[in-house]
């Protein structure tokens, strides 16, 4: 449902909010979370558009956007990869309400009174052709006061649909749930670090490079598997759920790294064969780890490590094979087209693509034009051809995701 389906009045009230909160927990991807809070506030406001952004390093950065006017709600969407950020000062409506920790109302981005210190930046509006006008921007904070961001929602609009000023009495709304959403992104940004925490752990590489390459894979993933199921008619609840998880499993792909030693994970050349087929156990190492629990996260987990280096054409590793604990089974024959979890098949490419991408002990970076060639040589012989052609599909939002993480 789009702001503009919903009935007048659109659930300005207490209860709402918190049945609204209560689903935001069960999410668990800082994206997922940023998603669903500002279509949330959006909705209690019926705003075309909103941002947010997020503290870090005494800077704002650009961290999740929607704009019913330039993009379609439910589709991949590369404006969410922008890497802009903001001083926290006086200077700019989101700088100010960051530092004083005070909500602003806008009526009119192009009248803003002179005796306030900020003024609007119009760049976004003059590359994009949007109109801002009403604003409303609130901090959000922690429930002992700190600020780890801002959110900003733009053209509220009446009942016909025309842009009007945000009423006051939005706002104290807008910050109840900004109260709460804030627990969410905390939660959010712990489970990132987490993961990065893990994945330092098992490859003890330059911890920038590392934490770069798996928030790269995470984001490919997500991005991939959203259109592949927008292509296979899957509803957007459904896709949003899903894309969820799959981008936290995805980062964890390699998280068996941490069974190999030093001397073969950090050979600055080339892989004998001894050496390669150890390198292999990686898979079924990180799939171990995720063996105990049954929920979607471990499950998927599980199923990425084990799988994503299986080859659509069966040419793969591990394969089938009888796993014995606590020992390395002999590998089997590898896995063959839909066998292959659609999981595993995303990430698979997601992984080549962002390895030949990268710098590597053993090997230069590739252009991305030899790139793409390998990756249409190698669809349906390594990758499944309906992921390739996702891939594609979305070459702007991946070119995005891979400037953003450098
Ligand atoms: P990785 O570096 O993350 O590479 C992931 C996958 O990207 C590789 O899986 C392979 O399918 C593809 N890839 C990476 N580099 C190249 C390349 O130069 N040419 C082509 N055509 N494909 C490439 P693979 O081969 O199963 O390797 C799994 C992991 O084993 C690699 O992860 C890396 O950590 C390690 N590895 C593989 N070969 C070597 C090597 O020669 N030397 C060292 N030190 N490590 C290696
Ligand atoms: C800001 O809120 O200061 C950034 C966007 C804008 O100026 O409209
Ligand atoms: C699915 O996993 O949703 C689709 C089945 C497949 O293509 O593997
Ligand atoms: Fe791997
Ligand atoms: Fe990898």
């Amino acid at each position: 449902m789009t702001p503009e389906q919903m009935g007048p009045n659109s659930g300005l009230n207490l209860g709402y909010i918190l049945e609204i909160t209560e689903e935001l927990n069960a999410l668990k991807d800082i994206d997922a979370i940023l998603d669903r809070i500002l279509f949330e506030s959006r909705k209690l406001t019926r705003a075309v558009a909103g941002s947010i952004f997020l503290v870090e390093n005494s800077k704002l950065k650009f961290s999740y956007v929607h704009n019913d006017e330039l993009y379609t709600q439910g589709h991949n969407n590369k404006h969410i990869y922008s890497s802009l950020e903001i001083p926290v000062n006086r200077n700019s409506i989101v700088g100010y309400v960051a530092d004083t920790g005070d909500p602003v109302i806008i009526d009119d981005a192009y009248n803003i009174p002179p005796e306030l210190p900020f003024h609007h930046n119009s760049s976004f509006d003059e590359k994009t052709g949007f109109h801002t006008q009403s604003m409303l921007t609130v901090p959000l904070k922690t429930f002992q006061g700190n600020v780890v961001g801002v959110i900003q929602i733009i053209n509220c609009r009446d009942e016909e649909g025309n842009v009007c000023p945000f009423q006051p009495e939005m706002e104290p709304y807008i910050s109840f749930f900004g109260r709460h959403a804030t627990m969410a992104i905390e939660r959010g940004l712990m489970t990132r670090e987490m993961i990065l925490r893990m994945m330092l752990m098992a490859e003890l590489r330059d911890p920038k490079e590392t934490g770069a390459h798996v928030q790269r894979v995470g984001a490919y993933s997500a991005e991939i598997y959203h259109r592949w199921a927008l292509n296979r008619g899957i509803d957007i609840e459904t896709i949003k759920r899903h894309k969820d998880i799959i981008r936290l499993a995805s980062m964890l792909h390699d998280v068996g790294k941490i069974g190999i030693s030093d001397a073969i994970l950090k050979k600055p050349a080339r892989l004998n064969d001894e050496e390669y087929n150890i390198m292999k156990y990686h898979t079924i190492y990180g799939a171990r780890l995720f063996i105990s629990s049954n929920n979607e996260l471990d499950r998927l987990s599980r199923e990425i490590a084990l799988n994503h280096h299986e080859k659509w054409d069966g040419t793969g590793y591990p394969g089938h094979f009888n796993d014995i604990p606590g020992k390395d089974p002999p590998l089997g024959t590898g896995k063959k087209g839909e066998e292959i979890p659609i999981t595993a098949r995303i990430t698979a490419l997601a992984d080549v693509f962002d390895a030949l991408g990268s710098v590597r002990s053993y090997k230069d970076q590739w252009p991305d034009s030899k790139i793409f060639n390998l990756i249409r040589e190698e669809s349906g012989k390594h990758f499944d051809p309906e992921v390739v052609n996702a891939f594609f599909e979305i070459i702007d939002v991946i070119i995005a995701i891979k400037e953003k993480f450098q």
